[in-house]
């Protein structure tokens, strides 16, 4: 008998997440009814948000429930279909959790597609899914950076982080990425073509940013708040834009939250807008956003950077490893070859 492995929620975590809030099961893997698909999931993408979907709170999703098996985004093979409209064989993306299998209809949280012909397998994860749609649609959308802005980006060597900067980049911007550690700020610099990155694990990174550029940044696509947050504000220009896209220093823990930034008077003074986004209000611009990144991904003026693990057994340390910034560029995690 085929085994499928499970992660199931068992215990909300206060602060960082690990195995001991997630109970491991083998049970067999289920026959999909009619009108069911059954996929053998392949790569999980591991996301911030999935920290804050474990907290009992009220967000734009309804959390985990306890017993429930844990939300993940996935790619994966159809090895089975009684559904009229998927083949066996073919590839799809879905809301497929940390398992090996799952019989599914295609309804749910967030739809099914299928992976397109002709790019790699795990782009759907990021690239041309939710990371690369929130850069664009972050910068495109709500930071509207013009030629010639000075454009910061926190969390820059971050699947989100990276592409945001990418794309200022090729509007013709000058470009300063914020990341943890000097092999994370070389990359930035001398392979995706960032002017100037910013280790704020060295030191002070107002006076970092001040050096560089004085109270001339036109444009802040944030992921990480907190003391960056402030940093920054500190250096707008007028008429700057704050586009917020997350938080992720604040651990995503639902309470213990960090105090406002201190800086928010800045805002009157350089009289500027800071405003945060969610991607999922914007699918109905995804189609044509991601043939326009498709075209940039194959001309080589959008560099991606996959951090794959390996083995479903590591789905929690896995998770928890993005609030260490262990991952370098997308966090995906192999199951099964394709
Ligand atoms: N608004 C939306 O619709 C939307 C959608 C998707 C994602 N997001 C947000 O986008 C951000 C990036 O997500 P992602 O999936 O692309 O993840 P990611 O950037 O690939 O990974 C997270 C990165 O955050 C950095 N980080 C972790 N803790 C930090 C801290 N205390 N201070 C500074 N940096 C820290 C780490 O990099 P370092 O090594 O540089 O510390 C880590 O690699 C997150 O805030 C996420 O919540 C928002």
């Amino acid at each position: 008998m085929t085994i499928n492995r499970q992660w199931l929620l068992s215990k909300r975590p206060e602060r960082e997440v690990g195995p001991e809030h997630f109970e491991w099961v083998e049970s067999a893997v289920p026959t999909p009814a009619e009108g069911e698909i059954l996929v053998r999931n392949l790569y999980l993408s591991f996301e911030p948000a999935q920290r804050g979907w474990l907290n009992d709170l009220p967000s734009y999703v309804p959390p985990v429930a306890l017993g429930e098996v844990m939300r993940s985004v996935a790619v994966g093979r159809v090895v089975e279909s009684r559904h009229p409209d998927y083949r066996t064989g073919e590839l799809v993306q879905g809301t497929f959790g940390w398992q090996d299998y799952i019989a599914t209809d295609g309804s749910g949280m967030f739809p099914i597609n299928r992976v397109p012909e002709g790019v790699p397998l795990t782009y759907p994860l990021h690239i041309y899914g939710l990371t690369g749609m929130t850069a664009y649609m972050g910068m495109m959308l709500i930071a509207e950076p013009q030629p010639g802005d000075v454009v910061v980006v926190s969390g820059a060597a971050g699947a989100t982080g990276s592409v945001a900067g990418q794309i200022a980049k090729r509007l013709g911007c000058t470009v300063i990425g914020i990341a943890g550690g000097p092999e994370k700020c070389r990359w930035l610099v001398e392979e995706v073509n960032f002017d100037h990155a910013i280790d704020y694990r060295a030191g002070d990174v107002a006076a970092q940013l001040k050096k560089l550029c004085g109270n001339k940044v036109n444009v802040f696509f944030d992921n990480v708040g907190g003391e960056i947050l402030d940093a920054v504000l500190a250096n707008l220009a007028v008429g700057a834009r704050v586009a917020l896209c997350g938080g992720i220093s604040s651990g995503y823990t639902g309470h213990s939250l960090p105090p406002g930034p201190k800086n928010y008077m800045q805002l009157v003074i350089r009289r500027a807008r800071m405003e945060g986004f969610l991607v999922l209000d914007h699918f109905d611009r995804f189609p044509a956003a991601i043939d326009e990144m498709r075209q940039w991904v194959e001309a080589g003026e959008i560099r991606v950077k996959e951090d794959i693990v390996e083995g479903l057994e590591n789905c929690p340390q896995t998770l928890n490893g993005l609030f260490r910034g262990r991952n370098f560029g997308k966090q995906l995690l192999k199951i099964a070859e394709a």
